[in-house]
């Protein structure tokens, strides 16, 4: 009850981020909040946000703004969808379908990941609005064939395919925190991880309870569900390369997008090779740490593919306003990942609920005092940016 009043106390995401860290164990805190090597790209994704500055219309009378969207044929109350997260119910509970619910209660999307703990119709039940599935080919061509059938049977409306993960990127808090220790179940290399752990009896009572260490239900190999502890070794085997959006294309019908969009050009071969949206993201800094952050890369994808498929985003973003800077920049939609991962940290459905009406509020403020009455009506008129900022296409 406390943790909900907290929750409902929250005034913006950075609150829930404290709420997280104080309820949950240092690695799984780590785990969301962390990124790769120096995390200068994590750290790059939020700062690029201050650097833009927004340029209001005063004098008009905005009495209320629209932030209804479509996105590849499906509607939404909001302009942004909870973005993929594995083992999400490492958070909290059944956290994939809190999420899932919460998302559609407010009229946000939600992409649920492969990686999840949850079976995909669990969390499609949850759903009252459009969700996509996004897909890793973790267990080969037919293990991952079969994951995209059970998620077209059981209602997912688009597919979301990763490009940017042919090897887990370096996260040396996971590292230093005995993520693969913890996951070898020998006592001896467990040992020095547990005192985290015990430091957090409510949430450590609660995750056994939910079943402890989880494997994956919705990666079905041969054997039975993919355990947990084979993550790493079979991130290294599923790079997805344009080809294999041809037999992709095959198995799944409905709008596919490719996620993990850095440049110009990546955009055109996705695009080319049968993509019909994109998100701009560098896995929110958890990948190839070093790369722009996310929202300078958006100017030269929308300009070279913006005309012939839609272009979404991801990366930094922890305020409504930051939603405003990347849909004035010409994206259709953005996904927030940790934002609403705060929340469920801090206080389950409630926490999630929370953090979407932190940036639904945000947005609503943010465009009346702008003076703009729909997301529709944002463009580049509303932004000054810095000299230097990236325009054309390359
Ligand atoms: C804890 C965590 C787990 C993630 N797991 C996945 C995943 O399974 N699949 C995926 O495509 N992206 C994954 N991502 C990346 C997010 O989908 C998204 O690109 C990123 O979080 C956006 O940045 P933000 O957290 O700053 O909003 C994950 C991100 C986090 C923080």
């Amino acid at each position: 009850m406390a943790t909900l009043r907290a929750v409902d106390k929250a005034v913006n995401i950075a609150d829930l981020r404290r709420l997280a860290r104080r309820r949950l164990p240092r690695i799984v805190f780590d785990y969301a909040d962390g990124g790769a090597e120096d995390e200068i790209t994590l750290r790059d994704n939020c700062r690029v946000f201050d650097s833009i500055l927004l340029r209001p219309r005063n004098g008009l009378v905005v009495p209320r703004a629209d932030l209804r969207t479509t996105v590849l044929g499906s509607g939404f109350d909001l302009p942004f969808l909870l973005a993929p997260i594995g083992s999400t119910r490492m958070f909290f509970p059944h956290g994939e379908a809190l999420a899932a619910a919460a998302a559609g209660a407010a009229g946000a999307g939600y992409v649920l990941s492969t990686l999840c703990g949850s079976p995909l119709e669990e969390v499609k039940a949850a759903a009252t609005r459009p969700v996509w599935y996004q897909l890793y080919l973790v267990g080969g061509h037919d293990v991952a064939r079969a994951g995209i059938e059970r998620a077209r049977k059981a209602g997912f409306s688009a597919l979301v395919v990763t490009i940017d993960t042919p090897v887990a990127g370096m996260r040396e808090r996971d590292h230093r925190n005995g993520t693969s220790e913890l996951l070898t179940r020998r006592i001896g290399s467990m040992l020095p991880y547990l005192p985290q752990l015990l430091a957090r009896p409510r949430w450590l009572a609660r995750f056994l309870a939910d079943g402890g260490l989880m494997n994956f239900p919705n990666v079905m190999l041969p054997s039975g569900p993919m355990a947990y502890a084979d993550v790493g070794s079979a991130l290294e085997q599923c790079a997805v390369g344009w080809n294999d959006l041809h037999w992709i294309r095959e198995a799944w019908k409905g709008p596919i997008i490719v996620k993990g969009v850095h440049t110009a050009d990546e955009a055109r071969q996705a695009v080319d090779a049968g993509a019909d949206g994109l998100v701009v993201s560098n896995h929110g800094g958890r990948q190839l740490d070093g790369v722009a952050a996310s929202l300078r890369v958006l100017p030269e994808v929308v300009a070279a593919v913006g005309d012939r498929t839609e272009v979404l985003f991801d990366g930094g973003i922890r305020r409504g306003s930051d939603i405003v800077k990347a849909l004035a920049l010409g994206a259709r939609a953005v996904l927030v990942g940790r934002a609403y991962v705060y929340g469920l940290g801090a206080g389950g459905g409630p926490g999630v609920t929370r953090a979407i009406e932190i940036l639904r509020a945000d947005l609503v403020r943010t465009l009346r005092l702008m003076g703009c009455g729909s997301i529709a009506e944002l463009d580049r008129s509303f932004l000054d940016l810095p000299s230097g900022w990236p325009t054309a296409a390359r």
